[in-house]
């Protein structure tokens, strides 16, 4: 193993020596159920609320069920590595942490880049669904949102007296980021008190539309389960399926969020697995839930809309419903972009303790105990992205990107189970390496079921990474070195 350089490995008990210091900066004030309704804010958002919709429409039809199953098995084999590792190496950075004990330097770099399209790019997307909700729900009360100014650039609106024009930008979107990147400023704990009340709402407005919505369910439109494929490579038929378990593996995107808060846990080892596994398993019931329902109520066909529960909700016939649901659904997006902005901000933290970004990133304010700097340059970035790119590009980079990550963890089990076989393991992922080996099969698949585009956009967007660390990361990287300071 090399003393430093691009594949310098971290022991793990350099990562808890890190976490045990880091500890002091950062409160530990998150219990098991804040940790759980952390993981449940970040997985419920824009997946369930948008991406269902448009999935069915063009990929799987009621199928989608199938795609929301899929989706979850992967994350299952996924969720218990990072429960083993989490419980085991509790610290900030979640997989980006994980690798440098690892696979060393260069991928954990690479890791740590690659999650900049979880997060970041995740909380980006999220806004933009939560800018349609946001305009739906107003228009409902007589507001009317501009067009021009409530969608991507070149996006085609109709305005008010009915004639056509093309967006300029969303600002909502941008909006509700830099609201939300004030709040996480300002404190953990404020933060994680907010979205314990958000996800309570949230999960309401869930069970309201699955109670109501299934005795209002007309069979019929289940038929066919599975349409017939049209020609084209995932568009229905089993391909279908699979593509609709790409997009909507968008949905449960999240749950690996909880690791990054492993530092601010009281009892990281218990609450960990927990968290993670906990939010996992809840929210995979209620997407295969609220996909019955929702293809039950609506022909599939006419779900490719902006806001397709609200459609379902108007199916059910029971108007009231209408504005609890469309609340509901911004409650849900807003505790997503608040905990992948958080999660963001302390892989920032990670690798500037690293020496990978500049120190700045990882300094933690005295007085709020979080790390300003960080949270203020992804609030800015996230929501200029946020008000300029269209939400089906952003969706389908975030999955790539987190597929990839999602298999370098399974990776990292195998390979620190072989590496470091006594360390203790609070919560140990079965069948090792059949699971994680299962884990990095199913990523694969699911990261084949997107279209080439993407795949080239996620190479140039390593590739650039990658000069960015030849310039900075690799002649500033503290592991091995004597750095003053650190
Ligand atoms: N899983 C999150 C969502 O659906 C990212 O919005």
């Amino acid at each position: 193993m090399a003393e430093h350089g691009p594949m310098a490995r971290k022991s793990l008990a350099d990562l808890t020596r890190g976490s045990e210091a880091d500890r002091d900066g950062l409160a530990k004030t998150l219990g098991p159920w804040s940790i759980t309704a952390l993981g449940i804010g970040a997985i419920i958002g824009a997946g369930i609320f948008v991406l269902t919709g448009t999935a069915a429409a063009r990929y799987a039809g009621p199928a989608i069920m199938l795609s929301f199953a899929l989706g979850g098995v992967a994350c299952a084999f996924v969720g218990l590595c990072y429960a083993e590792l989490a419980a085991m190496v509790p610290v900030s950075g979640s997989s980006y942490a994980y690798t440098y004990a690892t696979l060393g330097e260069i991928f954990a770099w690479i890791v740590g880049w690659d999650l900049i399209l979880e997060y970041a790019a995740g909380a980006a997307t999220v806004a933009v669904g939560w800018s349609g909700y946001a305009a739906s729900l107003l228009g409902g009360f007589g507001v009317a949102v501009p067009p021009r100014f409530a969608a991507a650039p070149g996006t085609a609106v109709t305005l008010a007296d009915g004639s056509h024009a093309t967006a300029l930008l969303d600002l909502p979107a941008a909006l509700v980021v830099l609201a939300l990147t004030a709040l996480l400023v300002l404190g953990t704990r404020e933060s994680a008190r907010f979205n314990n009340v958000m996800v309570a709402v949230k999960l309401a407005v869930v069970a309201l539309f699955v109670g109501f919505g299934a005795f209002a369910i007309d069979p019929a439109h289940w038929q066919p389960f599975l349409p017939a494929n049209d020609g084209g490579f995932g568009h229905f038929g089993w391909s279908g399926v699979l593509r609709g378990a790409s997009v909507v593996f968008f949905a449960f995107i999240g749950f690996d969020a909880v690791s990054t808060a492993a530092q601010e846990a009281a009892n990281p080892q218990r609450d960990m697995p927990i968290g993670i596994l906990g939010s996992l398993v809840a929210c995979t019931l209620l997407y295969v839930a609220v996909a019955a329902v929702l293809t039950g109520l609506v022909p599939f066909a006419d779900l490719d809309v902006a806001d397709p529960i609200a459609r379902g909700v108007d199916a059910i016939g029971r108007a009231w419903l209408s504005w609890p649901v469309k609340a509901g659904a911004l409650a849900g997006l807003t505790t997503v972009m608040l905990v992948l902005l958080y999660g963001q901000g302390r892989i920032f933290c990670a690798m500037a303790k690293d020496g990978l970004l500049p120190p700045a990133f990882g300094r933690i304010h005295p007085r709020f105990g979080t790390p300003v700097m960080s949270q203020l340059l992804i609030g800015a970035v996230v929501a200029a992205v946020a008000a300029l790119v269209p939400i089906g590009l952003l969706g389908e980079m975030v999955s790539i990107g987190t597929l990839l990550a999602f298999a370098l963890v399974c990776g990292a089990v195998i390979r620190l189970r072989a590496t470091d076989p006594d360390r203790p393991r609070p919560f140990r992922c079965p069948a090792v390496p059949l699971l994680p080996g299962l884990g990095i099969l199913s990523c694969l698949v699911l990261m084949a079921g997107l279209p080439a585009l993407t795949w080239l956009r996620l190479v140039v967007w390593l590739a650039i990474g990658l000069v960015v660390y030849a310039s900075y990361g690799r002649h500033h990287a503290t592991l091995g070195r004597d750095a003053p300071g650190r």
